[in-house]
């Protein structure tokens, strides 16, 4: 059936090329329990794909359940504040993906009737959907003939191909995007097992630090294991050391509530619920002055937290943390943006995972402290 005609004759596809090994290697040793497997919707394949864009299988998991159990549809999210959207997100990093995921979810109702659009270019006009992604969904949903290029097939196609540009280089993307397309399938409906094929491959066998060639379907013309340069393959891009940021943050307690801000929509955390953000030199002065946007005032006494370090993706982040207990807090006096949370609460809130953290150690003490 999956053939392909050579003059007269049919040799069966799946022997010898390419696609047709990854695609039995699949069907035999790759994945079939995950939950974005059990489903044909590209509303369920979507959000799969965007939360594993940079975050890992084990990681998305409960995160995925929990988002399709309150969002179950595209209508739902579209319906739904960025704020909630956010709120469920919270934890994953990486916060754009969940707001171009809630305007990928407006356009695909304001613009495409609440469907989603069938082909890779028109997925891949939706907000935070890229060409690889945009073909992922397509063959995940429709058998759509396109390829993919995520990092595994990245990994796997230079080492196969020995593609000596640099990762990351114009010339690098081009040759990838060429080599990803000559290699598709022929049928549209080995797509599905061919794009998670190509996926399983770089995740399970042919990784980063140990490429596991004895259980490869494409080692017999692999011209990086030929020659033995699967270590050296591909070829890293240099990067510039990490650069180290400092950060200082105020908690801000009256009783077990805490005071947050909501952070501008672009930007590190963007649109996230924070603790306020003090200068590195704020004096006195200036965190009295926060503390009136509260409608508070800070009482003197004041305790350094011990210093948290974050890791984005082109910096590091060691932030101090200054706790000061407000005296008074009058109760309509907060601006918007500005909000008292109870600590426990604000821990589950659209914060960033380490202000999460911290406020869930504030809440620990607050509790062992009554
Ligand atoms: N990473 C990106 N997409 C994936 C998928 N569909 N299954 C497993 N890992 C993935």
């Amino acid at each position: 059936m999956h053939g392909i005609a050579h003059g007269a004759a049919t040799v069966p596809a799946a022997a010898t090329s390419f696609a047709g090994r990854i695609v039995a290697w699949q069907r035999a040793h790759g994945r079939h329990d995950l939950p974005w497997q059990r489903t044909r919707d590209p509303y369920r394949l979507w959000l799969a794909e965007i939360m594993l864009q940079q975050t890992q299988v084990a990681t998305v998991r409960p995160y995925y359940e929990r988002f399709l159990a309150r969002f179950p549809d595209v209508p739902t999210l579209a319906a739904a504040s960025e704020e909630e959207v956010l709120t469920l997100w919270a934890g994953l990093g990486y916060y754009r993906r969940a707001r171009n995921l809630h305007a990928a979810a407006r356009a695909v109702v304001a613009e495409h009737g609440g469907q989603f659009p069938r082909s890779v270019d028109a997925l891949a006009a939706l907000p935070g959907i890229g060409r690889s992604t945009a073909a992922a969904i397509a063959a995940f949903a429709w058998d759509v003939v396109a390829p993919i290029l995520d990092g595994n097939v990245k990994r796997v196609l230079a080492r196969h191909a020995a593609v000596e540009a640099v990762a990351g280089s114009a010339a690098a993307e081009r040759t990838l995007w060429r080599l990803a397309g000559e290699r598709l399938p022929q049928s549209s409906a080995d797509m599905v097992a061919y794009t998670q094929g190509s996926m399983d491959l770089g995740a399970t066998v042919c990784t980063r630090g140990a490429p596991d060639c004895a259980r490869c379907p494409v080692a017999d013309d692999c011209v990086a294991r030929a020659t033995g340069r699967s270590a050296e393959l591909p070829r890293a891009r240099t990067r510039p050391a990490l650069t180290e940021r400092r950060g200082r943050f105020l908690l801000l307690t009256h009783g077990a509530d805490v005071a947050m801000v909501k952070r501008p929509g672009q930007g590190v955390w963007g649109a996230l619920w924070c603790l306020p953000e003090l200068p590195l030199d704020a004096s006195d002065a200036e965190i009295d002055a926060i503390a009136a946007r509260f409608g508070a005032r800070a009482l003197g006494a004041r305790q350094t937290l011990a210093d948290v370090r974050h890791r984005f993706t082109h910096f590091q982040l060691t932030f101090a943390t200054e706790r000061i207990a407000c005296a008074r807090r009058e109760p309509h006096a907060a601006e918007p943006g500005v909000l008292w949370l109870a600590l426990d609460a604000a821990a589950e809130a659209a914060v960033p995972k380490p202000i999460a953290q911290l406020l869930r150690r504030g809440a620990a003490d607050e509790t062992s402290a009554s």
